[in-house]
């Protein structure tokens, strides 16, 4: 059975909206500011794919409703917020609109925006932990979650370490390679980490372990090659952020080093490696395979 993907994601992005906000310090708790910057960034109706892939990669993993994964769900969609709020820095690449809003520093000022960041990222972690010790994620599993996300969102093999690559990279002519390494670091490794720490909290067989890092890892790799295409192709209006950013800036992407026609054949191509990983699940890797074609084709 094709599962309805706009569905599915609204879905997902009901149940994890709904987390956030029992966990999200209110706007009216002190310090205030910090909070209302917290949730100007997360309450913005971003596409919320990695709490969609934690959840469908705990079900395909076994967990059926995946209902305990949300914990984990929570924590990716609050260290991705972190890394846009921080990317969208003055000093970083210095954007004003994020998820069709003014970008957090735009609207609460520089300071309350990286520390707004700082706050995401370690609440993460502490949510983590606290939802293992009221037992909504099985404790054994959290060592592997937290080293696993810790790395993907961190250094040398996580976002952080791609965000340094980025920044180094503009103003330069790279090779392939270096574009590759650049977007499998940046926004590869959480969309593997997603992945991989979604399936974790059903405690599965290795071997399903390592097909959903197979997958994630084709996928995320896939998904910043649209966003690359996106971003010289696609309107702010589309996006709810600005477009045409990368080429003004320098940014070494897919769609500069490679063309437009052969990013999109690049994508196509990840796209395949991703739904070839979930070969060894069956029919329970149909969702994660819709999710594929949503990363294809979406428009924003
Ligand atoms: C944007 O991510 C930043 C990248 C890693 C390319 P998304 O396109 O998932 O942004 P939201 O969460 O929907 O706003
Ligand atoms: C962002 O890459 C990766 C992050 C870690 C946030 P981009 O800089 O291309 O993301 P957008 O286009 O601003 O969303
Ligand atoms: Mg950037
Ligand atoms: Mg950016
Ligand atoms: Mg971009």
């Amino acid at each position: 059975m094709r599962t309805d993907v706009p569905h599915l994601l609204a879905e997902r992005a009901r149940e994890v909206e709904a987390h956030l906000e029992s966990v999200v310090p209110s706007a009216e708790t002190t310090p205030t500011a910090l909070h209302a910057a917290m949730r100007h960034s997360l309450f913005a109706g971003g596409k919320r794919l990695r709490p969609a892939l934690v959840l469908e990669s705990a079900r395909a993993a076994g967990l059926d409703p995946p209902t305990p994964a949300l914990p984990v769900a929570a924590a990716l969609e609050m260290i991705h917020t972190y890394s846009l709020i921080h990317d969208d820095l003055p000093c970083m690449d210095d954007d004003d609109l994020r998820r069709g809003r003014p970008t957090c520093h735009v609207v609460h000022g520089e300071a309350m925006a990286i520390l707004a960041g700082d706050a995401l990222l370690t609440l993460a972690f502490t949510h983590l932990g606290e939802a293992a010790q009221r037992g909504l994620i099985p404790a054994a599993a959290l060592p592997r979650i937290v080293t696993t996300l810790g790395r993907c969102a961190g250094t040398p093999g996580g976002m952080v370490a791609g965000q340094v690559l980025d920044i180094e990279g503009e103003g330069k002519e790279l090779d392939a390679s270096a574009v590759d390494a650049i977007h499998r670091h940046k926004t590869g490794a959480l969309i593997e980490a997603s992945c991989v720490c979604g399936g974790l909290v059903a405690e599965p067989p290795e071997g399903i372990v390592k097909a959903l890092s197979q997958y994630g890892r084709a996928l995320g790799l896939a998904f910043q090659i649209v966003d690359d295409i996106l971003d010289a192709t696609s309107t702010c209006v589309a996006l709810g952020k600005t477009a045409g950013k990368d080429i003004a800036q320098g940014k070494a992407t897919y769609v500069s080093v490679h063309g437009l026609e052969a990013a999109r054949a690049e994508a196509k191509h990840q796209a395949e490696q991703a739904r070839g990983a979930l070969a060894s699940l069956g029919e329970r890797g149909e969702p994660l395979a819709s999710l594929v074609d949503f990363v294809i084709q979406r428009q924003r």
